[in-house]
């Protein structure tokens, strides 16, 4: 499907490179629960939205690069035979995928790329992943490199992991290459094995509210969690080295330990157990339609993200707290990595004009900005529209 965005793509392309492409649009993702779950190889409940990133994409002879990122007009040369970081930074998410591809010996040819969309930046989508997906996934097809949507989703995690350097899990590639019309993805990251929820009820939307703070420590403080994560699961190794991850751990087991952790490392290790558990029982509620379990559990998983994992921050307590205590509002948390970005608020649809004006005067009032609330719809995984 094309729209304005894949034509401001597409003209902008022809513009700087004057010659035939192929577009494709690569979404960002919302998670619902099963947050910082998946770098331990447990469970999330993410979906594609209808929020995108479009690529204009041509194959060139020689071994040159070109980018062009239209939302920031800033552009970028490189070449396949010199692929390291740029101080432009969004490059990176380009190069590191062309990066994973050299190093599994693609054979690859130099290549213009223009790229924009509506996902909006640092606000916890993953426009990052949406890229880094899309490009691979664009790669994959004009140079029929024969990989599928798994196999695509790890690739962009590798180049997010080497390349950026941060550390994330697959979540969001994953969610964004495999994602499906009014469906959530349950998804085990261990064996990466997973289940389509529809998620198809006309009564209900998923609201994003914005914190607008920049997520700047998002990267560092990312890495440092995830080693925290490693240290306990080492400690709890000594006494049962058959745990391959926190995923293995009970609630019960981690706090029989308690006293060997450093706090912090208790603290998050506490964190990610229950939250995987939560997911387990959030997916049961779902399944069985109660609504009111599931946004309870949501309220939860902020409360951890907030008290044991350490990733939240003022805004973001303040619109979640205050959601959760609005009429018509089954669940709100912080979402994503942290540290900034949005809140998640599952809402039902009658109550949505008195959610906006509420969170409205909470913005207006407790944090001194204007509203930026984002309603979204759950829509299918990358795919080529011209
Ligand atoms: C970021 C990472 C994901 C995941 C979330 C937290 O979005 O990219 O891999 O860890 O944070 O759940």
């Amino acid at each position: 499907m094309s729209g304005p965005c894949s034509e401001r793509v597409t003209h902008a392309f022809r513009e700087r490179y004057g010659r035939e492409m192929a577009v494709v649009r690569s979404p960002g993702r919302v998670n619902l629960i099963g947050e910082h779950t998946d770098h331990n190889l447990g469970f999330v409940l993410p979906a594609a939205v209808d929020r995108s990133i479009h690529l204009a994409v041509g194959l060139r002879e020689d071994r040159r690069l070109r980018f062009y990122a239209l939302d920031k007009d800033e552009a970028f040369e490189g070449s396949l035979d010199d692929l390291r970081s740029s101080d432009l930074h969004w490059p990176d998410y380009l190069l590191g995928i062309l990066s994973e591809l050299t190093a599994l010996r693609m054979d690859l040819r130099g290549v213009d790329c223009a790229f924009g969309g509506d996902v909006p930046i640092g606000c916890g989508l993953s426009s990052s992943a949406a890229l880094e997906g899309g490009f691979a996934f664009t790669l994959n097809e004009l140079l029929a490199l024969g990989l599928d949507r798994v196999s695509l989703a790890r690739l962009s995690q590798r180049a997010e992991n080497r390349f950026v350097g941060v550390n994330c899990g697959i979540m969001d590639p994953f969610a964004s290459l495999l994602g499906r019309e009014r469906m959530l993805i349950r998804l085990d990251c261990r064996d990466l094995s997973y289940v389509y929820v529809p998620f198809d009820r006309d009564d209900l939307r998923i609201v994003l509210c914005d914190s607008q703070v920049s997520r700047s420590l998002t990267g560092s403080e990312y890495n440092l969690r995830r080693a925290q994560c490693v240290e306990g699961l080492e400690l709890l190794r000594r006494h049962h080295p058959e745990l391959q991850s926190l995923r293995d751990a009970s609630p019960a087991l981690v706090e029989s330990h308690r006293t060997e952790f450093p706090p912090e490392v208790h603290r998050r290790c506490a964190y990610v157990v229950a939250e995987n558990q939560r997911v387990i029982e959030a997916c049961m509620d779902l399944d069985r339609g109660d609504l009111a379990a599931f946004g309870a559990a949501m309220n939860a998983t902020h409360e951890g993200l907030a008290h044991g994992y350490e990733v939240s921050c003022p805004e973001l307590d303040i619109l979640a707290e205050a959601a959760q205590d609005l009429p018509g509002v089954f669940g709100s948390r912080m979402m994503g990595a942290g540290f900034g970005g949005c809140t998640i608020n599952l809402v039902e649809a009658d109550a949505l004009p008195s959610f906006e004006a509420q969170m409205g005067q909470v913005y207006r009032q407790r944090l001194g900005k204007e509203p930026v609330i984002h309603v979204c719809r759950l829509r299918g995984g990358t795919e080529r529209v011209a």
